[in-house]
């Protein structure tokens, strides 16, 4: 019932980063909407996991092996995809991180960081957009949804270059969802704000989750699952209407002009300005 409205029953599916993350949630959330999913990971063995989990819930899933940071092996990669699944109908892009560098101010981000988190982050999406966009278009359509941030869309201090890296992926979007819009393909992006994955779980202290959650709204962090809920309703049939637009899943997070200040706490004490 719920598979029929979401149109994605029998369909091929790209996943890259599923090995682990949202890209791992987003596969196997896809695989219960009943698409056939090509896991895409640098890691073969967290790939093949992910394959893995399909398989054993009743799904059809196939792991391959690329570092996409390049176009030769973003092309390559989507087309052992296609060759063993048939033509994709989406793609989801959740490659992209820090990419091995600590969180650091702008006047002190080194050239080896900066190049490292835009290659990561915006190469891996550049030619993956480019490579599936074509194919969705020669196949007549599809939905290709990126993992952004939104880091993307505000001053985050220390993340600099991975905001300005998503931020271009943001535009990225915008522009993909222009050009190839008259073939049939969507392109979109979910932003999330901080989710707890296996590896920042494992990375931080529960302080800085509880920290997170209590400065948004809904006073909690993300799961994967609510971020790949969203992903794989940009990729189904219900938003058969809906491209080029920035979903942020953030409990949110980023509609606050400002951090609450605790109760009696310097925003309250503060003597309004007199209106100029
Ligand atoms: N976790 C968060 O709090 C959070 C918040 C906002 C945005 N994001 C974004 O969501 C996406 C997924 O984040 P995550 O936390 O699940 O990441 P993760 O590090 O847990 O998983 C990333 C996956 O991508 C794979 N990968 C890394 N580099 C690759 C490459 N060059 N080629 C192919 N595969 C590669 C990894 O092996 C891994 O399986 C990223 O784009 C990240 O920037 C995450």
């Amino acid at each position: 019932m719920v598979e029929a409205l979401l149109g994605l029953t029998g369909k091929a599916a790209l996943v890259a980063g599923g090995g682990t993350g949202i890209g791992r949630g987003c596969a196997l959330l896809l695989a219960r909407a009943g698409c056939r999913v090509a896991v895409v990971d640098r890691d073969g063995t967290l790939a093949e996991e992910t394959a893995v989990r399909i398989r054993a819930a009743g799904g059809e899933a196939t792991a391959i092996v690329a570092d996409l940071r390049g176009a030769a092996a973003v092309e390559a990669a989507v087309a052992e995809a296609t060759a063993r699944l048939g033509p994709l109908a989406a793609v989801v892009n959740s490659v992209g991180g820090q990419a091995g560098h600590r969180a650091a101010p702008l006047a002190e981000v080194d050239e080896t960081a900066y190049r490292d988190i835009l290659a990561l982050n915006l190469d891996a999406a550049f030619f993956l957009t480019q490579q599936a966009g074509r194919l969705l278009a020669a196949a007549g359509g599809g939905s290709l949804v990126h993992v952004v941030s939104v880091a993307g869309l505000r001053a985050r201090p220390g993340a600099a270059v991975y905001g300005l890296a998503k931020a271009a992926v943001i535009n990225l979007v915008i522009q993909a969802a222009a050009e190839f819009g008259p073939a049939g393909v969507r392109v979109n992006a979910v932003a999330p704000g901080m989710t707890r994955t296996e590896r920042m779980a494992e990375a931080l202290p529960e302080a800085a989750f509880a920290a997170a959650a209590a400065a948004n709204p809904l006073g909690r962090v993300a799961e994967v699952d609510d971020v790949a809920g969203v992903v794989l309703f940009l990729a189904s049939r219900l938003a058969a209407h809906v491209t080029g637009q920035v979903v942020a899943v953030d409990g949110g997070d980023s509609i606050q002009t400002a951090r609450p200040a605790p109760l009696g706490g310097p925003q309250e004490q503060a003597t309004p300005k007199r209106s100029q």
